[in-house]
């Protein structure tokens, strides 16, 4: 029996990659940068299901090009604002996504951003590396204090209640923000729910942790930067559009915030000659949040077993569009 074809479009931990060896004939893209969108619609040719990155559009156009025999297309990311759902769903196309993994070691990365932020620990590397350390400085490097500050977050899905979590062991104020309430959530947390901008007007920290629409594209902009604290914080692990970069530039030379700590940027990745590269007072993250050795593994296999139940015909295990199974395409 001919085993299925499968397209992946970067090597992914083997772990994931040996799952779907077992089941198809899988072609991997082996070059460490993604494919060209021109490449990937012809490499998909005639593929009964594609395994993809957050770096791939995933578009109905390249949809069209697999062809109708496609069964899944399944994403190692919690994310998937680079894929076209509703024209997945329109042609009957499961999107699988790897959610609930990666919560822990965002919210662990969001936390190290937020403390190294307010310590300032990469400009004090840099300072050391640069032969500048010359003595104790009594004021030298001040930052804000993390205890006891209100930390406000913008989303309070899985990765925002994780940030919650580790607030607690320092006695943070939380506020949060999110298109509804979590009553649970903020019991569990101690967590007050506000309108945004109370939030932006009172956080110390402002922590974003939600997705990509077009509600929330350029949330942050100039006037929303404005309303925060002068010596507020901005951490972003969420996604780069979030934040408008030409208004964070201005926020940050102008001293409207105090500082920024981004692992994610508008474009990906940052281009050499942004403005953003030259200032200080902000930290810049290669979309590096999930990048533990454990939960590149488990995302791996996650995809995989989305994938491999798409082959089947069975439902995803976790599935973005689960009405594809309630309509004909
Ligand atoms: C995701 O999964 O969406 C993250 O941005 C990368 O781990």
């Amino acid at each position: 029996m001919t085993k299925p074809r499968i397209f992946v479009t970067r090597i992914i931990p083997e772990k994931g990659l040996e799952m779907v060896r077992q089941k198809a004939d899988v072609e991997v893209w082996q070059d460490p940068l993604p494919p060209p969108y021109e490449t990937l619609v012809q490499k998909v040719k005639g593929m009964d299901a594609l395994l993809c990155l957050l770096t791939d559009r995933i578009d109905g156009n390249l949809m069209d090009a697999i062809g109708p025999q496609v069964k899944v297309i399944s994403q190692m990311a919690v994310g998937f604002d680079n894929i076209d759902i509703p024209a997945a769903t329109s042609r009957g196309i499961p999107v699988g996504n790897t959610p609930g993994v990666l919560t822990d070691t965002t919210a662990d990365f969001a936390w190290a951003l937020l403390m190294a932020a307010a310590r300032r620990v990469v400009e004090g590397d840099k300072f050391t590396r640069a032969g500048k350390w010359k003595t104790w400085g009594p004021v030298d490097f001040l930052g804000p204090d993390i205890s006891g500050a209100t930390l406000g977050i913008i989303g309070f899905g899985r990765i925002g209640q994780g940030l919650a979590r580790r607030a607690q062991g320092f006695d943070m104020r939380i506020l949060y923000f999110d298109t509804r309430r979590k009553p649970e959530a903020e019991q569990k947390y101690h967590a007050q729910y506000v309108d945004l901008n109370t939030l932006l007007r009172e956080a110390d920290f402002v922590s974003i942790h939600t997705t990509l629409s077009q509600d929330t594209h350029h949330l942050m902009n100039d006037a929303r930067l404005k309303m925060m604290k002068r010596s507020g914080v901005l951490i972003n692990t969420a996604r780069g559009p979030v934040v408008d970069p030409q208004a964070l530039c201005r926020a940050l030379s102008s001293g409207t915030i105090a500082y920024a700590a981004l692992d994610v940027t508008e474009p990906e990745p940052i281009r050499p000659d942004d403005p953003l590269l030259k200032l200080d007072n902000i930290i810049i993250a290669p979309h590096i949040a999930s990048a533990s050795f454990q939960t590149r593994n488990k995302m791996a296999t996650m995809a995989a077993e989305n994938l491999i139940a798409g082959l089947k015909g069975e439902r995803l295990p976790n599935c973005v569009n689960p009405q594809v199974y309630s309509i004909k395409p």
